[in-house]
């Protein structure tokens, strides 16, 4: 497999975007990850299925829709990514990324990436919901590995603040309960009780398999980043059951309806903004 991004698919993908959608002028963009896919049902706009834009590929993993919106929320455009690919699904870097690229290429200044995790600090139970305010990359890899390509930033980009402090803040007045460090493994296994004691010790608050590839290169592309995470377990070894992506599932659902609350009062307050 060839890690690296793949700037002809980027570019590909972008092109049939701008055919679709000539007059799209997004502020905004944002990624539902697993659980969160029918986070903003309600809202408006046209869209389009991932299968008709080049470099997503097929969306496999129960729970992702796998479609792109174009929704209006208080006279704002946003991007919503229905539905994300991960590292783990083993075709490299270019579907996982594609979302941040697309988003950026079409005027979008501001990033709300979503998540599912497992809850480690003692105050995250499942259905907590807590804002990424710093992460630890434990996937093995980097998206920007390979030769320099400047469409993706600089060589060596800074990440002393990926998460934006203001937008950490928004996250908070919006509806969710607490700030916290994020750790991202490749999966797709769960961790075990060993591996989660070390992150714990690392000064992990809760652990998935996403988001973190994405916020490095919406980091590296200057977008303002925002992380949003559903603890929707706890982690293996503090939780007295195996882990199950149906719990998952059952524990994303049940913490919906202020999901959907949080993201709606957020991209509100962006849209103030604009
Ligand atoms: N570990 C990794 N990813 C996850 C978890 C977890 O406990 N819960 C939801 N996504």
């Amino acid at each position: 497999m060839n890690t690296q991004i793949d700037q002809t698919v980027l570019d590909a993908a972008v092109a049939a975007l701008k055919q679709t959608w000539p007059d799209a002028t997004p502020k905004c963009g944002l990624i539902l990850g697993s659980g969160w896919g029918n986070a903003i049902e309600d809202l408006a706009g046209p869209e389009i299925p991932y299968s008709a834009l080049p470099g997503f590929g097929a969306t496999g993993v129960m729970g992702h829709a796998g479609k792109l919106r174009l929704a209006e929320i208080d006279g704002m455009q946003t991007l919503i990514f229905q539905g994300r690919r991960h590292w783990y699904e083993g075709e490299g870097w270019t579907p996982v990324i594609l979302p941040v690229y697309l988003a950026h290429t079409m005027g979008a200044g501001t990033l709300l990436l979503t998540n599912a995790s497992g809850g480690i600090r003692a105050d995250l139970p499942p259905g907590s919901l807590m804002v990424i305010e710093d992460h630890i990359n434990m996937l093995g890899s980097n998206p920007l590995i390979g030769p320099h390509n400047p469409k993706l930033g600089t060589r060596f980009p800074d990440q002393s603040a990926v998460y934006n402090e203001t937008l950490r803040h928004k996250l908070i007045r919006a509806g969710a309960d607490a700030c916290g460090v994020y750790i991202a493994t490749s999966g797709p296994t769960f961790e075990t009780p060993a591996e989660i004691k070390q992150y714990q010790a690392m000064g992990a608050d809760a652990v998935g398999m996403s988001t973190v590839p994405e916020a490095i290169v919406a980091n590296a592309l200057g977008l303002q980043v925002a992380g949003l995470s559903c603890v929707c377990n706890w982690a293996a070894g503090i939780s007295p059951v195996p882990l199950s992506h149906e719990d998952v599932n059952r524990t994303a659902a049940k913490t919906m309806p202020r999901m959907k609350k949080t993201i709606v009062n957020f991209l509100k307050d962006i849209a103030l903004g604009n």
